[in-house]
């Protein structure tokens, strides 16, 4: 399989509880490497892009509200299949469904409150990538 890059975002709600050393710990383990990474208090505009896909739904508005009601922690995931492994490690989106041990079991409340963002195909992965890490700011290890 292809060594790929995906984006990856812990949530308002995971920072807030002081999770994110406990979410890195589940990247690096399942190999996956922290390419770049930088912390974050999304603008309106900037939570109103990034989740232009989801413009149209009923959810929208609250979703952007939450992103932006707090710091968030971006990084750049790396390794054999980043895109569906950063997935696999998330787990489901409504964390009642997600699988035991996932991170959205372990550390979400809710499915809007769901701990983390993870890219789910390598077209949005390069946008996504670009999008938080323009230029130089992704570092080959
Ligand atoms: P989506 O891309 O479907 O899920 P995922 O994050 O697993 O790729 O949705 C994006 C985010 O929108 C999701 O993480 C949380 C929010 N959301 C809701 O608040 N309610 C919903 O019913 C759905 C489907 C998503």
């Amino acid at each position: 399989m292809a060594i790929e890059r995906t984006l990856s975002i812990i949530k308002p709600d995971a920072v807030a509880k002081n999770v994110i050393g406990k979410i890195y710990d589940r990247f690096e383990s399942a190999g996956l490497k922290i390419v770049a990474s930088r912390m974050a208090h999304l603008s309106q505009n900037e939570a109103e892009q990034f989740y232009g896909v989801h413009k149209d739904r009923p959810f929208f508005k609250d979703l952007v509200s939450f992103m932006i009601s707090g710091p968030v922690m971006i990084q750049v995931l790396q390794g054999e299949g980043a895109i569906a492994k950063n997935r696999d490690l998330m787990g489901a989106t409504d964390p009642k469904k997600a699988e035991k041990g996932t991170i959205r079991a372990d550390f979400a409340d809710s499915i809007d409150a769901n701990a983390v963002h993870g890219s789910d195909a390598p077209e949005t992965a390069a946008v996504e990538v670009a999008f938080f890490f323009p230029g130089m700011n992704v570092f080959n290890r």
